[in-house]
Parts: structure tokens; sequence; C-alpha cells
């Protein structure tokens, strides 16, 4: 195999269909977290590597020849994984990434925190329905701040476990549009 896409975003996605067009030897890697997936173009594989250490022995055993990082920029362990495999192969790895949103113009008058506790608090402080969309994993973090709100929690499989009786679960994938966006 030449190259391995770390995926799990539409930037893999476009990146797999270039590399099935111009003919180049790579699989795309997908965590497995969420159960419906649209077919990818070209080869896939799926399921973690187990660490580092596996990512390693993973890339070694395939003589992969470049790695590209493509995950949504919120998957901050198998950033650092590519990363340190990268380095102790010396292989040469692409960092493929959305630009922030920090670059909007309107992103001046949003606010911003450091993480999903926070983020929890801050919905908890502002009145009215929450629209929850950070994915099925992190529901933990918003249940207490959040447990007598109005929520609306879009994901593409539910949460585990139980959920606080104002809430309703929204299965459902993007992209989405500011006309769908609207109702909530
Ligand atoms: N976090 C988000 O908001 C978000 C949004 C959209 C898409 N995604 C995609 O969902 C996947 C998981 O996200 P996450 O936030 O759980 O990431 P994470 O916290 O960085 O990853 C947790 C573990 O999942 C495995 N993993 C993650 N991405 C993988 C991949 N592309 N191929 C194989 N194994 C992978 C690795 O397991 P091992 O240590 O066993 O190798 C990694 O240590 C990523 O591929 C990401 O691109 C995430």
């Amino acid at each position: 195999m030449d190259v391995l896409i770390l995926g799990g975003t539409r930037h893999a996605r476009a990146l797999a269909q270039r590399m099935v067009d111009d003919g180049v030897d790579a699989v795309t890697s997908l965590a497995g977290v969420t159960s419906s997936r649209r077919p990818l173009p070209g080869a896939t594989r799926v399921g973690g590597f187990g660490g580092v250490d596996g990512l390693v022995d993973f890339l070694r055993e395939n003589q992969v020849k470049a790695l590209v990082n493509a995950t949504h920029p919120f998957a901050g362990s198998m950033t650092t994984h590519a990363a340190s495999a990268a380095a102790h192969l010396g292989l040469p790895l692409l960092r493929l990434q959305a630009p922030s949103w920090r670059t909007l113009p309107e992103s001046g008058e949003w606010t911003w925190v450091a993480d999903h506790d926070e983020a929890a608090r801050a919905a908890a402080a502002v009145p009215g329905t929450v629209l929850l969309t950070v994915g099925r994993q992190p529901v933990p973090h918003y249940l207490p701040p959040l447990a007598d709100r109005t929520v609306i929690a879009r994901c593409i499989d539910a949460p585990d476990g139980p959920l606080p009786p104002r809430w309703t679960v929204l299965r459902d994938k993007g992209p989405f549009t500011l006309e769908s966006e609207k109702p909530f």
C-alpha cells in the first residue's frame, strides 16, 4: 500500500476519490464508531489500530509509504498517534484539515470554549431549546448541566443509556443546510 488515509471526514472522502481517479494504491481507515456508513471510494479498513504501537505495526506490515491524517479536528488521539508513528518510522505525514471556523467574519460573535464541559455550562446559561450536535460519545458531558432543559440531540447513532425526559434524539447525518436547521 502506498498511502494510508486516516479518514472519517468529507475531506478524506474527496481525497480517496482523487486517489482512485489517479490510480494511487491508497486505503482509507475508519474508526468504525458510526454504524451508517456510505461506501467510500477505493479500499477501506475499519477499526482502531491499538495505539501508536499498533499503528506502527500496521504501517510497517503494509509497507505504507506515506500517511495522510484527514481525521476530524476533534480527533485528537488519532492525530497524536499519527504524528508519533510517522516520526518513529520516518514516514511522510500530511495533515488534511478544514480551515478553522475562526476565519469566518461572524465568528467574533460566537462563544468559544475549550472543551465539552465548558460548552455544556455555556449552553446551560442561555435560555431556550438546545440543539446538541456534538455526536453520540460526548453526550455524558451535557447531561448534568442540561438535565432539566429541552434538548434535541442530533446524532448519527443514538447515545448510550437513558436520557432526561425533555431530551429528544434526532438520528440524522450531515451535511446539513441552513434551511434544514432554521426550524430548531
Ligand atoms: N470527534 C468528532 O467530532 C468527529 C466528527 C466527525 C468525524 N469524526 C471521525 O470519527 C473518527 C473517531 O473520532 P474520535 O473523535 O473518536 O477520534 P479520537 O478520539 O482521535 O480516536 C479515538 C481512537 O479511535 C481510533 N481511530 C480514530 N480515528 C481512526 C481512523 N480514522 N482509523 C482507525 N482508527 C481510528 C483510534 O484507536 P486506536 O488507538 O486503537 O488506533 C483512536 O485512538 C475519526 O476518524 C474522525 O475523523 C470525528
